[in-house]
C-alpha cells in the first residue's frame, strides 16, 4: 500500500511551511475528491469553509470515521495500522481552514481502537505536534467520540447531531458544514482514508497525486474486497482499474456480479466488468463486495434491504415506509407471491425514494435491488409481463 510508505512528519512540516491559503491550493491541485463515496473536490470544501464567516472565530475538522457500509474496512485497517497519517492529515486541514479543533467520530462497533488512538493523540500532543503553538498562531486539538452504532450516523449532519448530544437524525442540506457544521461553525467532514491521502499530497506533492489515476478521479484508491474471493482484504488501485482487474488480484475471476459501493451502491454484472471504479463511471467508497457463481441473488437483495429496512431513522416516510415495503416485495419475489402490478409499483416506489428521501440511506438504499432486477430479472424471479418496464422482463438471465 503506497500509504505505507509514506513518512509521517514530513506532509505536516511541508503544511507549515506554507500559508493555510497556498496548502488549500496544493490540495486543490491534487484533484483529490473525497473518499468515503460521494466524490465531492476536497480543495473546494477546505475552501468553502476557509472562506465561510465564523462570527466567533470557530471552526472544526471533523474525522468521520463511522465506517458502516456493508462489505467496507479499509477505515478500520488505515485507523488500526496507520492512525498518524489519518491525525497528521486533521492538523493540515485544521491549518489550512483555520480551525481549532477536529474531532474523530470512531464508529461505536470500533471501539477497540480507541485507546491505540487516544495513545497516538496524546503523543503527538507531546511531540508539540498538537496543542498550543503547532506554529506560532496556530493551535489545534483533537479528541476522539464514539458512536453508538447506529448506521445513520455515518450521515454527516446525523454524525454532528450525534457530536452535540442529540439523536443522530440527518439534517437538511443546505447548509452544508462548511457553512454551518457542528455547532453552527464551518466544518470539515470529511472520510478517514481522504485525511490519511492529504498528509500523502502534502508529503510527495500535487502533481505526484494526479500522475496516477484519470482527469477526473486523480490518485488511489483504497477497497474492502470481500465475498467470493480467494484473497478478501484491503487492495489499492489507481481510480479508473477496470472491475475485471480487481477480481483479478483478488482471485474471484469466475463471479457473477460485485456490489460495488457497498450496500448503498449498485450490482454490476459480469458483461460489465470492464467497466472501471472511478468517479466517472462506477464509484465507491472502498465497499467491493464478489458475488460468486453459487450465490442467490434474492439472499442478496434481501439481506441488503433488511439492513435498510433496521437502520432507517424513521425520520421521513419514503424511506421508513419504503425500505420496508420493497423487503416484503422481495420475499414475495421469492415465494413467488408477486404480481406484475406489485413489481410495477415497488419499482415506482424505489424511484420516489431515490428523489424524496432526506438523505444518502432512503435515496441509495434501493439502488442494489433495482440493479439486481436489471441485470438478473430471472434470478429475482420476476413475473412475466408486457406492463412491466422492458428492462425487467425475463430475457435469458441477464448475464
Ligand atoms: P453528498 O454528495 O451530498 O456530499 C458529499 C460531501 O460534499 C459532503 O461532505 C457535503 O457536505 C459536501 N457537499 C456536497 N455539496 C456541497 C455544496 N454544494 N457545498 C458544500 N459542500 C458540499 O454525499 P453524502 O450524502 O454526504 O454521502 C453519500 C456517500 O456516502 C455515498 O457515496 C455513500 O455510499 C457513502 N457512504 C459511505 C459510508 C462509509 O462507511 N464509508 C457509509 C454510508 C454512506
Ligand atoms: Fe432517516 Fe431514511 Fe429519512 Fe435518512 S432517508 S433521514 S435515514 S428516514
Amino acid at each position: 500500500m503506497t500509504l505505507a510508505s509514506i513518512e509521517t512528519g514530513t506532509g505536516l512540516q511541508r503544511a507549515l511551511a506554507q500559508s493555510p491559503t497556498d496548502v488549500v491550493d496544493v490540495v486543490d491541485r491534487s484533484g483529490i475528491r473525497g473518499r468515503g463515496g460521494a466524490g465531492f473536490p476536497t480543495g473546494r470544501k477546505w475552501r468553502l469553509a476557509a472562506d465561510s464567516p465564523a462570527p466567533d472565530g470557530r471552526r472544526y475538522v471533523v474525522c468521520n470515521a463511522d465506517e458502516g457500509e456493508p462489505g467496507t474496512f479499509k477505515d478500520r485497517v488505515l485507523l488500526a495500522d496507520l492512525p498518524d497519517l489519518v491525525l497528521e492529515g486533521m492538523t493540515i486541514a485544521g491549518y489550512a481552514i483555520g480551525a481549532t479543533e477536529g474531532v474523530v467520530y470512531l464508529r461505536g462497533e470500533y471501539c477497540y481502537l480507541r485507546d491505540g488512538l487516544v495513545e497516538r493523540i496524546g503523543a503527538r500532543r507531546a511531540a508539540g505536534l498538537l496543542g498550543n503553538g503547532v506554529r506560532p498562531g496556530f493551535d489545534f486539538e483533537i479528541r476522539l467520540q464514539l458512536g453508538s452504532g447506529a448506521y445513520v450516523c455515518g450521515e454527516e449532519t446525523a454524525l454532528l447531531e450525534s457530536l452535540e448530544g442529540r439523536r443522530g437524525q440527518p439534517r437538511s442540506r443546505p447548509p452544508y458544514p462548511v457553512t454551518s457544521g457542528l455547532h453552527g461553525a464551518p466544518t470539515v467532514v470529511d472520510n478517514v482514508e481522504t485525511f490519511a491521502w492529504v498528509t500523502a499530497i502534502l508529503a510527495k506533492g500535487a502533481d505526484w497525486f494526479s500522475a496516477v489515476g484519470t482527469d477526473r478521479s486523480t490518485g488511489p484508491k483504497l477497497l474492502s474486497v470481500s465475498g467470493d474471493v480467494a484473497r478478501p482484504g484491503v487492495y489499492e488501485f489507481p481510480l479508473g482499474v477496470p472491475i475485471a482487474d480487481v477480481l483479478a488480484a483478488a482471485g474471484g475471476t469466475d463471479a457473477r456480479a460485485v456490489v460495488v459501493g457497498g450496500a448503498a451502491g449498485q450490482c454490476v454484472p459480469a458483461s460489465l466488468f470492464g467497466r472501471t471504479i472511478s468517479f466517472e463511471d462506477v464509484s465507491t467508497g472502498g465497499a467491493f463486495i464478489v458475488i460468486g457463481p453459487d450465490r442467490v441473488l434474492l439472499d442478496v437483495a434481501e439481506n441488503i434491504m433488511e439492513f435498510f429496512a433496521d437502520e432507517s431513522c424513521g425520520q421521513c416516510a419514503p424511506c421508513r415506509i419504503g425500505t420496508v415495503t420493497i423487503l416484503d416485495g422481495i420475499r414475495r419475489l421469492r415465494e413467488g407471491r408477486c404480481t406484475p402490478e406489485h413489481l410495477e409499483r415497488l419499482v415506482r416506489l424505489a424511484g420516489t425514494m431515490q428523489v424524496t428521501s432526506l438523505c444518502g440511506l432512503g435515496q441509495s438504499s434501493p439502488d442494489v435491488f433495482l440493479s439486481l432486477l436489471e441485470h438478473f430479472p430471472q434470478d429475482m424471479r420476476v413475473p412475466a409481463s408486457p406492463g412491466l418496464p422492458a428492462q425487467l422482463v425475463p430475457a435469458g438471465g441477464g448475464e
